[in-house]
């Protein structure tokens, strides 16, 4: 890939994926309400420690299926071929660039049924499988993120807390089903300011 430097591969792919949980939380109130149900039942109102993150099954769910509606890293993965390929209906010379568009390829529905929506369920155990390179927020083969488990767990560890204390929603003038455009600003970022109701977690 790219090199993205330790900056962009670290913090800002986490905190533009964290804004988009948030933002997915507050739009899917009863994925938000059986997340929060987890975190209470799992934490018992403890801080989320490293011996209780595999418990967190559902919320775990939850993250993946942000990162597979929105990729941070939509279009970072690149491939330089080391022959000459055809694909289809095409000739690629040797050391073609590809830019492989994640986000398009989360959004096939081929392996995600109703691709627009949030499901955590797609991620349950047991859940239907899609096939190996349908779902690649990290990437894949010998240069896939070195950071994706701490980045799972710090994610986990951070929505946990924040469900733990905030009840997140829509606000009223919010149109179009909660939806938020994309734009690519070296991660994926919200196209719009995203604004959100907060309030305590009863
Ligand atoms: C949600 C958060 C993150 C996302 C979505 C993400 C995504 C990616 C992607 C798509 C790649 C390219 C993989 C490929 O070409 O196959 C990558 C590479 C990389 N990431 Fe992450 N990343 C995240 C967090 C992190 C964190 C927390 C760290 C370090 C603490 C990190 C370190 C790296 C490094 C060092 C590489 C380059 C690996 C190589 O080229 O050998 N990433 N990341």
């Amino acid at each position: 890939m790219a090199d993205p430097g330790a900056g962009l591969a670290g913090h800002e792919t986490s905190a533009a994926t964290l804004a988009w949980w948030v933002w997915c939380m507050a739009a899917n109130p009863a994925a938000q309400a059986t997340a929060r149900a987890e975190v209470e039942r799992v934490l018992q109102g403890r801080a989320p420690g490293a011996d209780r993150l595999s418990d967190l099954t559902y919320l775990t769910q939850t993250i993946k299926e942000t990162l597979r509606l929105y990729p941070t890293a939509p279009v970072l993965i690149s491939r330089r071929s080391k022959r000459t390929l055809t694909l289809g209906p095409w000739t690629f010379p040797e050391r073609t660039l590809f830019m492989l568009p994640v986000q398009l390829m989360h959004h096939d529905a081929r392996w995600f049924d109703e691709p627009l929506a949030f499901r955590p369920e797609r991620f349950a155990a047991g859940a239907p499988d899609f096939p190996r390179g349908a779902y690649l927020p990290f990437g894949a083969g010998p240069r896939v993120c070195l950071g994706q488990h701490l980045a799972m767990a710090e994610l986990t560890v951070a929505a946990a807390m924040v469900l733990q204390r905030f009840s997140l929603s829509l606000l009223p003038d919010t149109g179009d089903a909660g939806r938020l455009g994309t734009v690519l600003h070296i991660t994926l970022r919200p196209a719009q300011p995203m604004r959100l109701g907060l309030a305590p977690a009863t």
